[in-house]
């Protein structure tokens, strides 16, 4: 298979690939480079729904869109600044919020007790100026950390939690009904690849807390994280063309949007697979 790295440490785009027009051949391919690489680019995917989801289930169980996102109860998660008249809406509308908590580094789902494995997102209108989607290799993260801080990682859990991610743009925009479903969670602050046993450090936006840490410990450690992996090093920022189609690994990757003229419109496509593999338990 043709490909080419995206950043020196993770990433790659394939080239010559339609993801409606796939063989059995290349879905083994693409299964193993998204093991080995995390995170696949595929231009000009120019696709409908059915023939994303098609593609999605090659990678496992499709996740249920939760109530209080559009998609909620499909297969399909629909990231848009657009009303249903296809008028672009205001900052306070909840969808422009919800971008905006797109904009924090995280791994989807993670506030889910089987959080998210593959995330197959497909820019179908993207803006001209900004609105880019980043990532960060946690395998990498782990790998350059000091080893006393990789062996303290490895004993701890974290609390991750919905309400807290949204806590940080309005914590009015988590209806009653998403509190209920969604109480907090514990995963594992080091996950590990059941294919090739890498390592990579597990938090995001969700991550409220460190559990059997105190309070203070546990903000001072997720603070040290986060400044470290705010290094423009670690970062592979992609600019959409419409029709990419990118494919994540939420077990070692974080992600987040980037600010872009709001007067533009903005519509994306993305089908979740389940990490069934992986369980987290109730606080
Ligand atoms: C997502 C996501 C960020 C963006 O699709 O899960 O967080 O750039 N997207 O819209
Ligand atoms: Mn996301």
């Amino acid at each position: 298979m043709n490909f080419k790295k995206v950043h020196p440490d993770f990433g790659i785009e394939i080239k010559d690939i339609k993801i409606n027009k796939i063989n059995h051949q290349e879905i083994t391919e693409i299964l193993n480079l998204f093991e080995e690489y995390s995170l696949i680019v595929l231009k000009n995917q120019k696709i409908t729904n059915e023939e994303q989801l098609d593609f999605a289930k090659n990678f496992g169980e499709l996740e249920v869109t939760k109530p209080g996102t559009i998609g909620s109860n499909s297969n399909l998660v629909i990231l848009t600044n657009m009303d249903e008249d296809g008028k672009v809406v205001d900052d306070s509308h909840k969808q422009a919020k919800n971008d905006r908590a797109n904009q924090q580094w995280h791994s989807d789902s993670s506030f889910k007790i089987h959080p998210a494995h593959a995330s197959i997102l497909n820019g179908r209108t993207t803006p001209k100026i900004g609105g880019s989607t980043q990532f960060i290799c946690m395998r990498n993260i782990y790998k350059r950390l000091d080893q006393s801080i990789q062996k303290q990682l490895d004993n701890l859990d974290a609390i991750h939690h919905f309400a807290h991610s949204r806590s940080k743009i309005d914590s009015s925009m988590v209806s009653q009904i998403e509190l209920d479903k969604f109480p907090p969670v514990i995963h594992p602050m080091v996950k590990i690849n059941p294919v090739n046993n890498k390592k990579a450090v597990y938090f995001g936006s969700h991550t409220k807390s460190i559990k059997n840490l105190d309070g203070d410990e546990s903000s001072k450690l997720l603070k040290y994280l986060n400044d470290f992996i705010n290094n423009e090093d670690y970062i592979y920022s992609h600019k959409w063309d419409d029709f990419d189609l990118i494919i994540w690994d939420n077990r070692s990757m974080l992600h987040r949007g980037q600010p872009y003229d709001v007067t533009e419109p903005r519509y994306l496509v993305r089908a979740t697979v389940s990490d069934t593999m992986s369980t987290g338990t109730y606080l």
